[in-house]
C-alpha cells in the first residue's frame, strides 16, 4: 500500500508494510542514514525524529502513523531557524564524542527549543529525558542547549 508523508519538507510516497517503523523507513526506503537504530525499543533515543512538531521514537512509530504527516530528521534539521541554531551550538562546543546518539539528541534539542524557546533547567531535563549518551556528553548538551537558547 503506497503511504504519502513529508520528510525535510519534500513529498515522500513509499510503498511498504504500513506497520514497518519509520527508522527503518527513513534508512532502507528513502535513503536517510542519518537517524540511527540504537535499542530498537523505545530506550535510547538515538532514532528521534521531529513528527509534526514533536519528538518522537521513529523505532516505535509505524509508517501507518506517519502518513500524511510532517517529519524533519537530522537531514533537514538546519532548515528551521532553531534546527540551525541547535546545530551551530553543537559545532561550536564540540558535543559528541562518538557521535552516535548525537542525531537523536540534536532532534530533541530543536523540538525542545522549538515548543520552548527559553526552557528551563527542569525543562532541558524533561525535554532531553531518555536520550541515552554512553559518552555522557550531557554537560556539553546542556551547555549547547543554552548557548541555542539565546
Ligand atoms: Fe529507538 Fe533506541 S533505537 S529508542
Amino acid at each position: 500500500m503506497a503511504i504519502s508523508l513529508t520528510v525535510n519538507r519534500k513529498p515522500r510516497t513509499v510503498d511498504v508494510e504500513p506497520d514497518k517503523p519509520l527508522l527503518w523507513v527513513l534508512r532502507e526506503d528513502l535513503n536517510m542514514p542519518g537517524t540511527k537504530f540504537g535499542c530498537g525499543a523505545g530506550l535510547c533515543g538515538a532514532c528521534t525524529v521531529i513528527l509534526n512538531g514533536e519528538a518522537v521514537r521513529s523505532c516505535q512509530t509505524a509508517l501507518s502513523d506517519a502518513a500524511g504527516k510532517e517529519i524533519v530528521t537530522i537531514e533537514g534539521v538546519t532548515a528551521s531557524p532553531v534546527g540551525a541554531k541547535v546545530v551551530e551550538a553543537w559545532t561550536a562546543l564540540d558535543v559528541p564524542q562518538c557521535g552516535y546518539c548525537q542525531a537523536g539528541q540534536i532532534m530533541s534539542a530543536t523540538a525542545l527549543l522549538t515548543a520552548t524557546p527559553k526552557p528551563s533547567a527542569d525543562e532541558v531535563t524533561a525535554g532531553m529525558a531518555g536520550n541515552v549518551c554512553r559518552c555522557a556528553t550531557y554537560l556539553r548538551i546542556q551547555k549547547a542547549i543554552a548557548e541555542a537558547s539565546k
